[in-house]
């Protein structure tokens, strides 16, 4: 038995969807805890691909699956998601449970976004107008709805009347027609609270059930350590903790109950939306890393940037999640460089810096320090086994996990489900024993 935590260690789209849907394959309980339809999880199954924003990957691999109370939920985004699963012949029923305690992205929300962006392009965030960020507003303002509110028809007409008038200052610039109308949303949101009904249930519960029965529990993050709300690159972050203390808040699993927690990174890295970014590669390399990484938001289709491995963010990322383990991702992406570099950490005026910055006008004076390596300019994408990749693949590897002081447990070589190579097989049986690091071998 055992809970693992998956968080991502850089900017998001570290390929979390693709790493959960392997290590869902023996979890029995999968639960996201964060973050709402902002995400993008590409899997591809038996050839086909699926892309969720809201429900947990683990669904498509039928296990039961939890949308805890950290994430805010957008209703047309959750239906389209179960009518896109149950068309293609799966059967959610006692399977997919959403948390009672959850907030829900209400129309205004998504409308504020987009006019906060559109307001000042000075302070863009480049969200993806998902209404994130207000949503979790009003959670903190203690005004927002959450999903025990739609059985409530008095207690959900009082909310959305008082929000609306609330809210009309910020939409002032929308013409009538334009504006949601709260009687129509409010007759909506009771439509939705119905079909809503049969998958609501207090998910800490099920947890603490499943924990007891000695099940496995995958807590899956969404977005990344560089966009945490306190931790990431503040202001240029989401609304919420997607770092692994967030599984604890975000699900009502206290932490003596968290087994493991491993943290994605790619090869290289990426990041979209605004934000400071320094490994960003040369514009010839980043174009190519772009092309053959198909480095475009699953949700928002935008141009992700492109860099190198930045371990000053990685390491950052390791204590603040308290990672035991690094997975590798889309490592193939590298194949067809020449030249590798790899970011261990940063200058700043003339001295390096012992640990990540707060302050994002030190960051931006910041100079990675770079070291070179050889590229292996050979495919890797069918390599099962880390002694039978390239030597200066491996090389890359290994000095990846000196720098970042985690051990690697799994690296993935393409988008497939078993296009891995696992170093470290605990993980997968989710038994957490210490992984061994590969940087110690001789
Ligand atoms: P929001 O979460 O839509 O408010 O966007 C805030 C920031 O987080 C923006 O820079 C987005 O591009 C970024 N972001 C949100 N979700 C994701 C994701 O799933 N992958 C990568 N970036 C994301």
């Amino acid at each position: 038995m055992g809970s693992l935590v998956v968080v991502g260690a850089q900017w998001g789209d570290e390929g979390k969807g693709r790493v959960v849907d392997l290590l869902s394959e023996q979890a029995d309980v999968v639960a996201r805890f964060q973050g709402g339809a902002n995400a993008g999880h590409t899997i591809v199954a038996d050839g086909e691909e699926y892309i969720l924003h809201l429900i947990p990957s683990g669904m498509v691999r039928g296990k039961t699956c939890l949308i805890g109370n950290g994430v805010v939920l957008d209703l047309p985004t959750f239906f389209e998601e179960v009518d896109h699963l149950t068309g293609r012949g799966m059967n959610l029923e006692g399977k997919l449970f959403v948390s009672d305690r959850a907030h829900i992205t209400l129309p205004y929300h998504r409308l504020l976004d987009a006019a906060r962006e559109a307001a000042n392009p000075a302070r863009k965030i480049g969200t993806t107008m998902r209404g994130i960020g207000p949503t979790y507003v009003d959670k903190m303002m203690r005004i927002g709805v959450r999903v025990c509110d739609l059985f409530e028809e008095d207690l959900l007409a009082e909310k959305i009347t008082a929000n609306w008038e609330d809210k009309t200052h910020g939409l002032r610039h929308l013409t009538e027609e334009q504006r949601p109308n709260p009687d129509a949303v409010l007759g909506q949101y009771l439509l939705f609270a119905a079909r809503l009904k049969p998958f609501v249930a207090d998910c800490s519960v099920i947890l603490e059930e499943a924990r007891r029965e000695g099940k496995h529990i995958l807590f899956e993050g969404a977005q990344g350590t560089g966009l945490d709300i306190d931790f990431g690159t503040y202001p240029y972050v989401t609304s919420s903790n997607t770092i692994a203390g967030g599984a604890c808040t975000g699900t009502g699993v206290g932490p003596t109950h968290i087994d493991h927690v491993a943290g994605i990174a790619k090869a290289y890295t990426t990041r979209v939306g605004e934000g400071p970014f320094p490994t960003l590669m040369e514009p010839f390399l980043e174009e190519r890393c772009r092309k053959i990484g198909h480095e475009f938001g699953a949700t928002t289709g935008r141009k992700r940037l492109c860099g190198w491995f930045d371990a000053m963010l990685v390491r950052h990322a390791a204590r603040v999640n308290g990672l035991g383990s690094l997975i590798l991702t889309k490592l193939d992406v590298l194949d067809e460089f020449e030249t590798i570099k790899l970011c261990t950490g940063y200058m700043y005026k003339g001295e390096p810096l012992s640990h990540f910055p707060s302050s994002l006008r030190v960051l931006a004076q910041c100079e990675p320090i770079y070291e070179e390596w050889p590229g292996w300019m050979t495919p890797t994408g069918g390599v099962r086994r880390f002694s039978e990749l390239p030597e200066a693949a491996r090389d890359y590897i290994r000095r990846v996990e000196e720098v970042c002081n985690v051990p690697i447990a799994l690296i993935s070589v393409s988008p497939s489900r078993e296009s891995y190579i696992a170093l470290d097989q605990s993980l997968l049986r989710y038994d957490f024993s210490v992984p061994e690091a590969i940087s110690s071998e001789s």
